[in-house]
């Protein structure tokens, strides 16, 4: 697919939604200041060899100070909503127990600023900071932690509820279960099934209990949830390569929206799921899982292509990189092609039951340098004309698809791959943080006005 004819803000109509996505972990910084408690994030870094260069978040953009001047970088490029996440342990330093006024103050001050400045605030309840000392506990893998979520999202809700009114849920399940319980590359970095199961499906639960705390305590909220997603792609036609394809399309992309819709889990030939349902009972939380939310966020950063392998446990299968296919790439490895950003959108519209999408994160990292004063970015813009242009068509198809977040206002934590990943529309140099808007921030500026 080409996307060559010149794109124009107007072309998605004037309602749609054009927002910058972050998230507290990444960016706040601040970890020890105000009574904040520790997060998993801050206990995983301090672990050798867990994020490369040994980079830790605790200072990250020293956006819980500069709060304030990033938003005004938010607003002079031209957006008009800006996702956040609230910091659990800010809010919460233990988890439960007490709560923590000058966390609560803080974002007061953050939403408020927004609104000031006419910026639509869009929060998310938990993009992956979990506080340490519920960990302590068992953390995601423990059934306490409907409670304990539960706890935390009728604060937020409470304290929130009259300013802010795009509310989601959690930020990619999928992401956290599979990095942080599965496959311990995030945090808190344990392995194997008997973490990945239990967590699986309590972040399911927590999904749907948190969804229905909004609806009942915040009038006229607009309630949603994000999931991660990637069209999956077998790598020949083989017989096995396509059920390896399949397989992972259940992890993938079925996993955490099908319970969502009231459907349970994915019912699929895959050993995984049953043994799923059965470690959870799931059989008996079918009603739980479910919940009628306004909008689904999708967030897509590639396709996978993969290939049957007999020596990768639970999905015999892997991936063959795009690098080894020699296709256009990120700094992340990953495959550049909005084709297949077309083709998830449809996917998961065709699902049936989803009201409203919107892309809650969509961006890619390079590697940036500031020359006199200057990022020229050019595979950035170029990336995002692609990507939108797969959007428009998707919406001028049919598609309910209501706005999309870039990911993300600046360069921050990026998680185990630590501060050299940079994702953002500004550049921020980490030891003066000094922020210097790239090229593709102005390109958005020029788009949006
Ligand atoms: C997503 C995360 C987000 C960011 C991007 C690059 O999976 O939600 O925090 O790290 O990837």
């Amino acid at each position: 697919m080409s996307f060559q004819a010149r794109l124009q803000a107007q072309s998605f109509g004037k309602d749609f939604v054009w927002g910058v996505a972050l998230a507290a972990q990444q960016n706040e910084g601040a970890h020890n200041i105000d009574g904040r408690g520790l997060s998993i994030w801050d206990v995983f870094a301090r672990r050798q060899g867990k994020i490369k260069g040994g980079h830790k978040p605790s200072a990250a953009c020293d956006f819980y100070y500069r709060y304030k001047d990033d938003l005004l970088l938010v607003k002079a490029l031209g957006f008009k909503a800006f996702r956040f996440s609230i910091a659990w342990p800010r809010i919460l330093p233990d988890g439960t127990g007490k709560v923590n006024k000058e966390g609560i103050a803080y974002y007061h001050r953050l939403i408020d600023e927004c609104l000031a400045l006419g910026i639509e605030p869009y929060v998310t309840l938990y993009h992956w900071d979990l506080p340490y000392e519920l960990e302590k506990e068992g953390g995601w893998t423990s059934y306490r932690m409907v409670r304990w979520f539960s706890r935390f999202a009728t604060i937020c809700a409470e304290e929130y509820g009259s300013k802010v009114k795009h509310w989601i849920v959690l930020n990619e399940p999928m992401g956290f279960t599979s990095l942080g319980y599965m496959l311990g590359k995030h945090a808190p970095g344990r392995i194997g099934l008997d973490n990945f199961y239990p967590a699986i499906h309590n972040a399911v639960m927590c999904q749907a209990e948190g969804g229905r705390i909004l609806r009942d305590l915040v009038p006229n909220a607009h309630i949603g949830t994000t999931f991660s997603c990637s069209e999956v792609i077998p790598f020949s036609d083989k017989e096995e390569d396509v059920q390896a394809a399949n397989r992972m399309d259940v992890l993938l992309n079925r996993l955490f929206i099908e319970p969502a819709l009231g459907r349970g889990y994915p019912k699929d030939d895959f050993r995984f799921l049953e043994r799923l349902e059965l470690h959870n009972k799931a059989w008996k939380y079918t009603d739980r899982m479910r919940f009628n939310f306004d909008f689904i966020g999708l967030q897509n950063y590639f396709p996978l292509v993969v290939r049957y392998n007999p020596f990768i446990p639970v999905v015999n299968a892997s991936e063959v990189k795009a690098v080894t296919r020699k296709v256009p790439h990120t700094a992340m490895g990953w495959e550049i092609n909005g084709g297949s950003f077309y083709r998830i959108i449809k996917k998961f519209w065709l699902y049936g039951g989803v009201k409203e999408l919107y892309i809650t994160e969509s961006g890619a990292a390079f590697k940036d340098e500031v020359v006199n004063g200057t990022v020229n970015d050019e595979s950035r813009i170029a990336y995002f004309q692609e990507y939108l242009q797969a959007m428009l068509k998707a919406k001028q198809e049919g598609v309910n698809i209501k706005g999309y977040f870039a990911w993300t206002l600046m360069d921050n934590f990026e998680w185990s791959e630590g501060y050299k990943a940079r994702f953002g529309l500004v550049h921020v140099d980490f030891k003066t943080q000094l922020r210097t808007i790239k090229n593709s921030g102005y390109w958005f500026r020029d788009f949006l006005k």
